[in-house]
């Protein structure tokens, strides 16, 4: 480059015909080094603006995600990441819209449901997501729902045919067995259901593989003995697991099975849902949990759900009525960092159970 524009300065002043001779290769290389830059400018832009895989994610699995973003238009490319915190739903009952319309605005990017009527209106989910347009895209909520046990012997899309109608939408980011067996007043008395959780988990990779309506699948409610059979059955892994845990109950060996095998623990019931036979909740007014959270001047809300994300790295769905508390558990709850003390002091409490008020 140096010596041409030597050349061309030695050409200056001679016969009219020679700069051209100059100024040709000149040109051709000028138009190389563009090209090159566009080359590199146009991998560059695509590095940056491809999507991050989705935390915990397999190679298999996120080449299934690109398998089924073929043929779906921009509204629907299912390529969101599953966020570390979401909005749970359970026992919202008709405010169920409202308070996910709500959580929406506040920024959250991921709803809980299920089938079961029993706690969860679906139905209601699909409406706030719909009108909620306004504030988010569809494919910018990553929704999740699961199968009631009682359709554990359900075959292909009719597994899903209502979730779809009732979430409003053309595919569920992820799907789970809500149970591995129906129990209790789940299924009427007596009544026997046909399929086993085995069929059942063929059924959801039919939905991801073969019918492209689920992105991900998983399980809830399955002990450690299950889980690993399904390791050993699965030919798509699931993605999450979503069990109980709380400070007393923290479910430590499902954590080492997930570890284990790459899946995402996802806890519910982290701020105590599960102890609804208490008069007051023993997980927000536990001492410990207290004196943490008036050392951080945060809630003793923060205190657990910044344990379970941080500390046990689960993802976590709090469930709540109230604009504060949603907006306290999604965005202040990285405002402090437990020491090395508190993390033990939470970690003793696992498997205690707390007295009666
Ligand atoms: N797979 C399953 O079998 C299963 C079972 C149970 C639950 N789940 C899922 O997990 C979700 C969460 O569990 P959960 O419903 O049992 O309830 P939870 O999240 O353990 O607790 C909800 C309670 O915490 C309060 N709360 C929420 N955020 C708060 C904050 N920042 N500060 C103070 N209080 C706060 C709420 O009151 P306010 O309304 O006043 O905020 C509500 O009383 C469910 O909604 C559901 O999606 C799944």
């Amino acid at each position: 480059m140096a010596q041409l524009i030597l050349d061309t300065k030695s050409h200056r002043g001679r016969r009219r015909g020679q700069p051209r001779r100059v100024f040709i290769p000149l040109l051709s290389l000028v138009l190389v080094i563009l090209y090159a830059n566009y080359r590199v400018f146009d991998v560059l832009t695509q590095i940056v603006s491809s999507p991050p895989p989705a935390k915990g994610k397999t190679d298999l699995e996120n080449s299934k995600t690109d398998e089924t973003n073929e043929n779906k238009t921009e509204d629907e490319s299912m390529t969101m990441t599953m966020p570390a915190i979401g909005f749970g739903t359970a026992g919202l009952g008709l405010e169920t819209k409202e308070s996910v319309k709500k959580a929406l605005q506040v920024g959250y990017r991921m709803i809980d449901t299920a089938q079961a009527p029993e706690w969860y209106r679906e139905d209601l989910v699909g409406l706030a997501i719909e009108e909620s347009i306004n504030v988010v895209k569809r494919k910018d909520v990553f929704v999740t729902t699961k199968i009631h046990p009682r359709h554990l012997g359900r075959k292909g899309m009719d597994m899903i045919e209502t979730s779809l109608t009732n979430l409003r939408t053309t595919y569920v980011d992820l799907v789970l067995l809500h149970y591995s067996e129906c129990w209790g007043n789940l299924c009427s008395r007596g009544e026997v259901v046909p399929g086993t959780w085995k069929e059942a988990y063929r059924e959801l990779e039919r939905l991801v593989v073969e019918f492209k309506v689920a992105r991900f699948i998983g399980v809830s409610n399955f002990n450690a003995n299950a889980l690993e059979e399904l390791h050993a059955f699965a030919n798509v892994q699931p993605l999450v697991v979503q069990m109980r845990s709380d400070v007393f109950a923290q479910d430590q060996r499902t954590m080492d099975v997930c570890a284990k095998y790459g899946w995402r623990f996802e806890a519910y019931s982290s701020l105590g849902g599960q102890w609804w036979q208490y008069k007051t909740n023993p997980v927000l007014n536990n001492d410990v949990v207290k004196m943490i959270a008036a050392r951080y001047n945060v809630s003793p809300a923060l205190v657990v759900l910044n344990y379970a994300k941080n500390v046990l790295h689960q993802t976590i769905i709090p469930r709540s009525r109230d604009r504060k508390h949603m907006e306290d558990s999604l965005l202040r709850l990285d405002s402090f960092e437990l020491d090395d003390e508190e993390i033990e002091s939470l970690k003793a409490l696992d498997g205690k159970v707390p007295s009666k008020d």
